[in-house]
């Protein structure tokens, strides 16, 4: 028989743990804390294999989760239910038979069906999923200063920071999380699970060398960070995250880091593309850019979504949305002709009445990389990736589609 898709049973959760590994090419460990992260995250029945007559061969999952949508200036953001897709992947033996195919088939149905607007990932390689109808909608940048460098132009008050122990910070850090991402675009929501695994329980694997995290705080903001030695140098931080609910408080805290005794470099992961620090030196160059790659990629499940986000301003755009290479969903209300008509006070999205000209035609990906605002319209038409069909929609889709603050991430799954 050939290979099945299927949600897998409680029996099999080891075995699938295991198989997760497989792909990644990543050894097996006997740590428990490896198998319990998945179930704390991840529901069984959003839990699926690919099963060869008895063995699981490949493997996939997705767990609820909520996305910050562009919100109205001084509020935050309208968060809608996302799928969050993980642990893909196919066995070496079984690549290419269309199984990551079927993998996403099962997925984004039953995404769907639980009425979440979009699907979202971090993508291994950067040629797999467009053609499922996925589109870059966030990015993130690795940074580097040395701390000699990193004099700021203007002061900024001390932050009164308190170094805390991993359970201390487990009770501190998420609420400051919340409150700090509430008004940022792209945001993705941590629960109880993701907070445990992904970040105190620090397994001893993902240190490559360096400290375990450190976890400092103040009222209004904390930082994660790791300490490496570099022979001849001294020590370099690693920081992991730095989330504060005032622009204020976030510069306050860099100034803390780069002020760490025996420190010569910092580096951080996770950056905005363009990022309010390096405004904040007197040597902006100094803030090097060591690394800008996607980060969030995103599948709108229904056009539906375009109304629930804010819009600065006003206009009105007849999309034509095709769909993707490899349509798994079918039907898909992501595809079709739809006005959109929006402006600061709401927005309306709905099919298009019959014999409407559309303005714009694009892909659901392309949709998936507007829908936050990180891309305009006028950089994938010029990828060749969205077609003006009536002259002036670009400028009219460009204005509106275009979010404050940038759109950004620092949650993977
Ligand atoms: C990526 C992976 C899941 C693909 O699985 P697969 O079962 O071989 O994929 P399928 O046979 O269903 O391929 C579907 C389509 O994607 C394409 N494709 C698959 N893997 C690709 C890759 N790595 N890069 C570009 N295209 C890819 C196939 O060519 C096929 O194209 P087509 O629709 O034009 O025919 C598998 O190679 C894998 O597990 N890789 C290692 C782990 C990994 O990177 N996982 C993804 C984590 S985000």
């Amino acid at each position: 028989m050939a290979p099945q898709v299927r949600p897998i049973r409680l029996d099999e959760r080891k075995a699938w743990v295991r198989s997760v590994g497989v792909p990644f090419l990543q050894p097996v460990t006997e740590d428990p804390a490896d198998d319990e992260q998945h179930w704390e995250e991840t529901p069984l029945e959003r839990t699926w294999a690919v099963d060869d007559d008895g063995r699981l061969v490949g493997n996939a999952a997705t767990f609820g989760r909520r996305i910050n949508l562009p919100g109205r200036p001084g509020e935050d953001c309208p968060a809608v239910p996302l799928a969050a897709v993980t642990a893909v992947g196919v066995h070496p033996t079984h690549r290419r038979r269309g199984l990551l195919r079927s993998l996403m088939r099962a997925m984004l149905e039953d995404a769907r069906s639980r009425g979440e607007r979009l699907a979202g990932l971090e993508a291994s390689e950067a040629g797999i999923y467009g053609r499922f109808g996925f589109g870059v909608a966030t990015f993130a940048a690795k940074r580097r200063i040395e701390t000699r460098r990193s004099a700021f132009a203007r002061p900024v008050p001390d932050a009164t920071m308190r170094l805390l122990a991993p359970t201390e910070a487990a009770r501190v850090l998420p609420g400051l999380f919340e409150a700090a991402i509430a008004r940022t675009p792209g945001q993705v929501d941590r629960t109880e699970g993701t907070w445990r695994w992904e970040v105190f329980h620090d397994f001893p694997a993902w240190r490559q060398g360096r400290s375990a995290n450190f976890y400092a705080a103040c009222d209004d903001g904390y930082a994660i960070y790791r300490s490496e030695r570099v022979p001849g140098a001294g020590r370099r931080l690693r920081v992991q995250e730095v989330c504060a609910t005032s622009p204020l408080a976030e510069a306050a805290i860099w100034r803390w880091l780069f002020d760490v005794d025996l420190v010569f470099e910092v580096e951080a992961r996770l950056r905005p593309l363009v990022d309010p620090l390096a405004f904040r030196l007197v040597d902006p160059r100094a803030l090097e850019t060591t690394g800008v790659g996607d980060f969030l990629w995103l599948r709108v499940f229904d056009v539906a979504v375009l109304a629930e986000r804010s819009y600065r301003s006003s206009g009105r755009l007849v999309l034509d949305v095709v769909a993707p290479d490899a349509e798994v969903l079918e039907p898909d209300p992501a595809v079709g002709r739809f006005v959109l008509d929006a402006s600061p006070e709401g927005a309306e999205c709905r099919p298009a009445p019959a014999g409407e000209a559309a303005d714009l035609r694009l892909g659901v990906a392309e949709l998936g990389s507007l829908v936050l605002g990180s891309v305009s319209a006028s950089t994938l038409a010029a990828a060749g990736r969205v077609e003006e069909l009536r002259p002036g929609a670009l400028g009219v889709a460009d204005l509106l589609f275009r979010t404050w603050p940038e759109p950004w991430s620092v949650t993977g799954f």
